[in-house]
């Protein structure tokens, strides 16, 4: 049975970041000890910049035992500004002792994007030795909100919401015109943490409905790892709209 998902509240986005990096660094130190790597599937978007920064001038993580991957990305390619490589190669990978074949990027120059997920599938199924039907377990997930409910590239009314069978697909997503490369639920919901990192006062409407509002059914609250940690890092005005109730009420059980 999944442990209910935990949430923190942090009085400031310096707190929040602060926050992220204990828990990736003590992970990390826990993963290296039982299994000799950690394994960890990076976000995009803006907010865990900051959280890649920090982490990047953290003593005492063992970047040499880190397989690092990403939980989407957008279809670009590696040098390209939207690239959710380049941001975490910026802003971290960089400036770290990182083993660079332990970074496993999405290949999305490729310009068909169906190959570019199946080739991110093989890498999975290779890095993980998986059987056909297996699904990879990550230590370490990590997933932004978006103001309309989406995580990783799993956008509201897009067909990868009703993948349960691949790991990785190319997801279109019409009001950016465009395929992004996504993991699925099965790989989300197969980690052993989840955290969701959400800061500032424009995801405050949004964290409210994932929390409170049963009947939105947005992507992000079908988010429940079956045999792992949920945890939910947000910042005092992100959390500015919760009313206090019993948080999680509508976040649904796992998906079967
Ligand atoms: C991406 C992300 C996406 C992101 C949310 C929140 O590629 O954009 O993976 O899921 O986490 O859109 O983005 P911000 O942190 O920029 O608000």
């Amino acid at each position: 049975m999944p442990s209910p998902p935990e949430i923190r509240i942090l009085q400031s986005p310096l707190e929040l970041f602060e926050a992220a990096a204990a828990e990736f660094t003590a992970q990390a130190s826990e993963s290296v000890r039982a299994r000799g790597r950690f394994t960890v599937a990076l976000s995009g978007g803006s907010t865990p910049k900051s959280l890649y920064a920090l982490l990047a001038t953290t003593p005492s993580i063992p970047w040499d035992k880190i397989c690092f991957f990403w939980s989407d990305e957008r279809h670009v390619p590696p040098d390209h500004s939207d690239s959710n490589y380049r941001m975490a190669n910026e802003s971290l990978l960089s400036k770290v002792p990182v083993r660079p074949d332990s970074i496993f990027r999405v290949r999305a120059e490729e310009k068909d994007a169906d190959a570019a997920a199946q080739q991110y599938e093989q890498t999975l199924q290779q890095f993980f030795h998986l059987s056909s039907g297996d699904v990879p377990r990550f230590d370490l997930i990590l997933l932004g909100l978006g103001p309309d409910g989406h995580t990783a590239s799993l956008f509201p009314k897009t067909s990868a919401l009703n993948e349960h069978h691949r790991l990785v697909v190319a997801n279109w997503v019409e009001k950016f015109n465009a395929h992004r490369i996504t993991f699925t639920f099965p790989v989300l919901n197969q980690a052993a943490c989840v955290i969701f990192l959400v800061s500032g006062p424009d995801k405050s409407p949004i964290l409210r409905q994932v929390f409170e509002d049963s009947s939105a059914n947005l992507p992000s609250q079908h988010v429940r790892p079956t045999n792992g940690r949920l945890l939910w890092l947000v910042d005092k005005a992100a959390a500015g709209n919760l009313s206090g109730g019993t948080y999680f009420a509508a976040i649904p059980p796992p998906l079967p």
